[in-house]
């Protein structure tokens, strides 16, 4: 069993905290928005270089997001257990469903972009998970293990922010832009036909949006439910920690890979 640290229990009877909560929250949402469209701006910059990169290092530097999505998956399920009863509880427990495949391994998405890794040359065929894990950068691995950390100790809420929204929320940010770039490089132009897209069409298209707007509108309703104004700040500060780590991990493996900015 996982341990369940710091849970947090509805309140009775805080009817005007729960008004401040809900304007603690739009202003949240709307710096989050904020943040969103900043990254946005940025990272469009950073990954023009995504078509200049030789072949070997666009290869090691989509191979470094691998570990990513398999840790992110993890975390999910951790947040499902911390997680108060709900609509966001349920709405996690669907997005941990979706994310393996629904009863389908071949379809869980930590598969699907593995395959995409396959069709590029990314991962060799015949690699083991053991070789496969021991390519994760030192940097990647030291990021990833601080958020299952946080994921696990910090109160539920942090958590929620940091993994729910910082890392679920961005993350779609940096797969539409790196969709767009990565299509454009020339060994990617030359290879279409036979690689594997199924984990871009999932993640690069609209599902994203409408998903956004469910998460949203069950932290609202957990909000509500615990009336709580500091409550937002909590959920605030996840989400800043989930967003800086995403911004970390480019800088790693981009510096690691020397790529320049142009
Ligand atoms: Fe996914």
């Amino acid at each position: 069993m996982l341990p369940v640290n710091h849970p947090i229990s509805p309140r009775a009877g805080a009817v005007h905290a729960g008004d401040e909560a809900g304007s603690a929250l739009e202003a949240f949402w709307a710096r989050a928005a904020m943040s969103k469209l900043e990254t946005k701006f940025a990272l469009a910059r950073e990954m023009t270089a995504l078509p200049r990169l030789p072949i070997e290092t666009l290869r090691a530097v989509l191979l470094q997001y691998r570990y990513f999505t398999r840790a992110f998956i993890a975390d999910l399920a951790v947040l499902v257990a911390r997680c108060p009863d709900g609509r966001l509880r349920s709405l996690l427990g669907q997005l941990v469903n979706e994310e393996l495949g629904m009863g389908d391994p071949e379809e869980a998405h930590a598969r699907l972009y593995d395959r995409f890794l396959e069709s590029i040359g990314a991962i060799q065929p015949g690699q083991t998970p053991e070789q496969l894990d021991a390519a994760a950068h030192p940097k990647v691995s030291a990021l990833l293990h601080q958020l299952g950390d946080r994921t696990l100790h910090r109160s539920a809420l942090y958590a929620i922010g940091m993994r729910g929204l910082g890392g679920e929320c961005v993350c779609g940010v940096y797969f539409g832009v790196m969709h767009v770039h990565l299509r454009e490089h020339p060994f990617i132009v030359a290879n279409e036909a036979t690689i594997d897209w199924r984990f871009w069409d999932i993640h690069a298209g609209h599902a994203d949006v409408e998903h956004n707007e469910q998460v949203r509108a069950s932290v609202a309703e957990l909000l509500e439910r615990l009336g709580d104004g500091g409550a937002v700040e909590e959920l605030a500060q996840g989400y800043d920690f989930g967003t800086a780590t995403w911004d970390a991990f480019w800088t790693a493996v981009y510096r690691e890979h020397d790529v320049q900015v142009s």
